[in-house]
């Protein structure tokens, strides 16, 4: 008999080759020979399976894999990911405070570059500026990312809208036109905030230890689950109109546009993305408030440079600045 572990390893070798199978039944016989395994212990697979919530059709001799549950689980992230370096390592994790705060102490303790600490629930999900990021379970992709580029930490600061980015890339195909980017890391739907990024820098003078990078998407939520204070300014995909949704797959497909946007970012910080950053970002030639450490400056949002910074134009002279806190003085920000 295998013990807990190995049943593990044969359950999701055994889910491996029943999507192979594509929905077409697969005999127990030649399961067990494939899987090296005896029959009772196939059982114990397939009950696991369906005890993980995957949908399977189990016949007297036969077994036939029908759907995936939408569950951020490492195995359901891994399968088919083709990236380099993002998610190799996957430690993903039904509750826990913040997924920076786990991916920070793995970072410290040497995790490689790319690896990825995800969450179904965070109790202290933790916003930029102190807040809170509202992060209940079932519903939202909740995710840190540990980078440790091998440039000073004064080209930190673009990585939020790098990863800006790589979001709008991800949302793209499913919300085309109505999803935008407002700088420097929000990203929404119809003008209502639908992700947010909080990137955490450990340097030593000006040389970057390493980098996590949070990012929180309303997937599923609907709107009487926002808190009130948030409820008109939030979204979620689903409650936008789009609610054939699968996590995973969504988790996937943003590991790889963060995979392709750092590289460029390495390169050549932004230089490359700027008519893409352009043509998401929410601002440009709006009027504008932006708040930055103790300043505020009103103006137009004229561009976004190759470090990052928003560049704003208040009775013809330019100014840059690299972070900082905006809001749309006369329109809405949609
Ligand atoms: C913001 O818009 O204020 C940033 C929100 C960032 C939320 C994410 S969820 C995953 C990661 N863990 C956290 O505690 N925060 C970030």
């Amino acid at each position: 008999m295998l013990s807990t572990a190995e049943i593990e390893k044969l359950t999701d070798n055994l889910l491996l080759v029943l999507r192979q199978q594509a929905g077409d039944p697969a005999m127990f016989g030649s399961l067990c020979k494939e899987l090296k395994c005896d029959s009772e212990d196939l059982r114990r697979s397939i009950e696991l399976l369906q005890q993980w919530e995957y949908a399977i059709d189990l016949q007297p001799d036969r077994v036939s894999f029908l759907a995936a549950p939408d569950l951020l689980t490492a195995t359901e992230i891994g399968y088919e990911l083709d990236t380099e370096f993002c998610g190799t390592n996957i430690a993903a994790y039904r509750s826990v405070k913040s997924t920076n705060d786990i991916a920070t102490q793995l970072a410290q303790s040497g995790a490689a570059e790319g690896t990825i600490v995800v969450a179904d629930e965070q109790t202290a999900g933790r916003g930029r500026l102190g807040r809170q990021w509202h992060s209940p379970p079932n519903t939202g992709i909740y995710l840190s990312i540990i980078l440790r580029p091998n440039f000073d930490a004064e080209k930190a600061p673009g990585l939020s809208i790098m990863t800006a980015l790589a979001l709008a890339e991800t949302l793209k195909p499913i919300c085309g036109d109505r999803m935008k980017i407002k700088w420097p890391n929000d990203v929404l739907i119809s003008g209502l905030k639908v992700a947010g990024i909080l990137t955490e820098l450990t340097a030593e003078r000006e040389k970057i230890n390493f980098v996590v990078i949070g990012i929180g998407i309303n997937a599923k939520t609907k709107r009487d689950q926002f808190p009130k204070d948030i409820r008109a300014i939030a979204t979620s995909l689903t409650a936008s109109g789009y609610p054939n949704i699968r996590r995973a797959d969504l988790v996937r497909e943003l590991l790889t546009n963060i995979e392709n946007e750092y590289r460029l970012y390495c390169a050549e910080q932004l230089s490359p993305s700027l008519d893409r950053l352009r043509a998401y970002s929410s601002l440009l030639g709006r009027p504008i408030k932006l708040a930055f450490g103790q300043n505020i400056i009103e103006g137009i949002a004229r561009d976004i440079s190759s470090d990052g910074s928003l560049i704003v134009e208040k009775d013809g002279l330019l100014t840059s600045v690299v972070s900082g806190e905006v809001s749309v003085t006369s329109e809405r920000d949609c």
